[in-house]
């Protein structure tokens, strides 16, 4: 956007250390997203924990798209988003009272427990409460890690830096395929290993939160401001930060002024940032994009692929998700996030539709798809991945982290956490039985959701590339035709 300040700064071996660091929380994230429609198409795992599910499954001209349909598996997928949801504000409260560092740190070492009590479950009750530590790590990693990035990254490369933590995101996920694949294969505690190996990505993530910097807007909003300005100058490499100094500085005593976050945030002038946080999460899940993450194996199963083929498929969608990341971490500074937002809903619209079609004329409850049928359906999801993974996937966590101002940006960002979490835990409690009660129109559902998100895109999304995060009000909000009109009771 024209205008706007672009600082100066180089770019350390240190502070590119910092964002791989921090970013480690995506790969938490996604280790356990990829982790359980892997553990939850495992028979050992079924047999221990779902006796009636695997009874089920077991049963011979069993109507395809319901044979997983079980409340309780449901809960073992969801019951981390629950957790998730109800702890980012928890953390969002730490964040502003004690930093990005620590709440990452925290984030590290409850998700460690909670990995660690998964792996050694012995009853149904032991792998919930697994579930719900590991919920609340994630539920603090998603709240700090992608404004930490978002406020360390110099404004011209914020949206690639921001994306670092969904391309981890997006390496978690193909690993734990990569995992299930191999743990499917060892009987009987195969699972085990799978549960048990999300604690490596939150050791990283522990070792990292000891070595990143807090971020200089929350030290100069805590008061350090004489900490904060050596660490601007630390990680932008260069002696000269006065200008953004100066912006932080009073971004930070617009922040100090303000005693009621949430009071403020029920402002109409906060308006803006907040709908747009929460509908980018409330779209990013409704694209269906965790349908095809958790269920990818169940899903590839209902299409008529055995068991291991069917692993190997979302072995092969986890490729192109972190492929599809990449190219918008080239691309976002670039083209701006609008641009990928509305190309990815018309790639992903056409999928979706090809794909209910398929299913609707091709395969009806006890017999499978031919095998090209099967493989058209495969590359079709293929498509509809590599368009989500370059714009809803990344831009779903950007733009909600660049967006709000400091005075409500942790609480605002918990606002976007917790849509998510629950947007994806209505998804991950909900799809099987929506599979098998829809049927293949479940494809036609999601994408009368993406028509609607485009159009959101087109008339209500501003452009934030390239705007300081403490100038967005100025450069953006007051000079949108729709949001203008919430910002006249500001001074
Ligand atoms: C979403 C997850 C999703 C993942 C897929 C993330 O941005 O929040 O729900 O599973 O992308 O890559």
């Amino acid at each position: 956007m024209s205008g706007s300040p672009i600082y100066e700064s180089k770019n350390s071996f240190y502070v590119v250390i910092c964002w791989i660091l921090a970013a480690c929380g995506g790969l938490m994230f996604g280790y356990d997203i990829g982790i359980s429609g892997g553990v939850t198409a495992m028979d050992d795992f079924l047999i221990k924990f779902f006796p009636k599910v695997h009874e089920r499954k077991m049963h011979a001209k069993e109507d395809n798209y319901c044979k997983y349909d079980d409340q309780f598996l449901q809960l073992f997928t969801s019951s981390l988003y629950l957790a998730a949801l109800v702890s980012s504000f928890a953390a969002s409260k730490v964040c502003t009272k004690f930093g990005r560092k620590p709440t990452i740190l925290a984030a590290s070492l409850v998700f460690l427990a909670g990995a660690g009590l998964s792996a050694s479950a012995q009853k149904l009750y032991m792998l919930i409460i697994g579930r719900v530590l590991l919920g609340i790590g994630v539920g603090f990693g998603n709240e700090a890690v992608p404004l930490f990035l978002s406020e360390i990254a110099p404004v011209q490369r914020r949206g690639a830096i921001n994306i670092i933590f969904q391309l981890l995101v997006t390496v978690g996920i193909f690993m734990a395929n990569l995992v299930n694949y191999g743990t499917s294969k060892m009987h009987p505690h195969g699972w085990r290993l799978s549960l048990g190996l999300a604690g490596v990505p939150a050791l990283m993530l522990f070792i990292g939160s000891l070595i990143i910097t807090e971020t200089p807007a929350s030290l100069i909003k805590r008061g350090k401001e004489s900490l904060g300005h050596t660490t601007l100058q630390r990680i932008r490499g260069v002696e000269d930060v006065e200008a953004e100094f100066q912006q932080i500085v009073k971004a930070s005593e617009i922040a100090r002024g303000v005693k009621h976050p949430f009071k403020e945030l029920m402002k109409r002038s906060s308006r803006p940032p907040l709908v747009i946080a929460v509908a980018l999460q409330v779209f990013q899940q409704f694209t269906g994009i965790n349908a095809i993450m958790f269920y990818a194996p169940v899903l590839f199963q209902t299409v008529g692929f055995k068991s291991d083929a069917s692993l190997l498929s979302s072995v092969i969608t986890g490729i192109v998700n972190v492929f599809g990341t990449l190219v918008s971490l080239a691309t976002v500074d670039k083209f701006g996030r609008r641009i990928l937002l509305l190309q990815a809903c018309l790639q992903m619209l056409i999928c979706q539709i090809v794909i209910g079609v398929i299913l609707q004329v091709y395969l009806h409850a006890t017999d499978s798809l031919t095998k090209p049928q099967a493989i058209w359906v495969v590359i079709l999801v293929c498509f509809y991945v590599l368009a989500f993974a370059w714009s809803w996937g990344p831009l779903g966590w950007l733009i909600p982290s660049e967006t709000f101002p400091l005075e409500t940006r942790t609480l605002g960002y918990a606002f976007a956490v917790s849509s998510n979490m629950f947007c994806t835990f209505i998804i991950a409690q909900a799809f099987l039985s929506m599979l098998c009660g829809m049927r293949a129109m479940i494809f036609f559902f999601f994408a009368a959701w993406i028509v609607l998100m485009g159009v959101f895109v087109l008339l209500f999304l501003p452009e934030t590339k390239n705007v300081p995060i403490d100038a967005m009000a100025h450069t953006v909000w007051y000079k949108h035709h729709y949001w203008k009109r919430f910002m006249v009771d500001e001074n």
